[in-house]
């Protein structure tokens, strides 16, 4: 069993969850009310600190000569990840840093089916960006880049906000076993700039994900049984 884990790297996990040291593993309380709807613990979080921390130090480098950066989280599943990744950029001594949100829905309290290609993106609300400051999107997860394409185009289209003021950053990104080819060439055209860990293809939540609404504010993050969300 390989318990160690290089941070400064994206950090790829199993389908049975990462395994690490055992002061740093976590369980789930037996009080914890859908404790019976999750698969397995695939990311603790410990290591997602610790993963967050590296991150946090590459964006401070990359933006050291930036005066202002703007973040904008897509809501709702990337308010923790984009809480806890902002406040350890100022801590790392990153540039000064705003914050306006994208709110899109995709899924609703559904989750994927299998087979599935992909589903349109409705945008909610738009970040008020001021200026021309820099930009990073924060999004929870990579899946089929349909958030993100439809938010490039929005920013451009709606916002007036060039591409190239604008960096990609997620939290996880999901390998899909059978990519439709069309987003397998969407997939490998937008290559995000930074991404914190590689998942299976499965349903994940937590950590500010979620399953039907489920498990948003659980701190860790875990694969769900699928069934109850079918
Ligand atoms: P996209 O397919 O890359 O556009 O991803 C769409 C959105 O679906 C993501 O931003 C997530 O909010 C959501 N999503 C995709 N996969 C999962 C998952 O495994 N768990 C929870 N949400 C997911
Ligand atoms: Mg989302």
């Amino acid at each position: 069993m390989n318990k160690f884990i290089d941070y400064s790297r994206v950090v790829r996990v199993p389908e049975q969850g990462l395994s690490i040291a055992e002061e740093n593993s976590q369980e789930i309380g037996n009080d914890y009310p859908l404790k019976s709807r999750i698969k397995n613990i695939l990311i603790p979080e410990f290591v997602i600190k610790k993963r967050l921390q590296a991150m946090a130090r590459q964006i401070a480098s990359d933006y050291k000569k930036t005066k202002q950066l703007y973040l904008a989280p897509v809501l709702k599943g990337a308010f923790v990840f984009a809480a806890d990744l902002g406040r350890e950029i100022v801590r790392c001594g990153g540039p000064e840093i705003r914050i306006d949100f994208y709110e899109t829905e995709t899924y609703g309290t559904e989750i994927k089916k299998e087979g599935e290609e992909k589903r349109p993106v409705n945008i909610i609300r738009r970040p008020d960006i001021k200026g021309d400051s820099e930009i990073i999107l924060l999004d929870d997860i990579c899946d089929t880049v349909q958030t993100v394409t439809t938010i490039l185009s929005d920013a451009q289209d709606s916002l007036g906000i060039d591409r190239s003021r604008i960096r990609i950053c997620f939290l996880l990104e999901k390998i899909l076993k059978n990519p439709f080819p069309d987003v397998k060439q969407l997939k490998e055209r937008l290559r995000p700039d930074y991404i914190g860990f590689e998942v299976p293809d499965v349903w994940v939540a937590g950590y500010g994900i979620d399953a039907g609404e489920d498990f948003r504010l659980l701190s860790c993050i875990v694969s769900v049984k699928e069934r109850y969300y079918l």
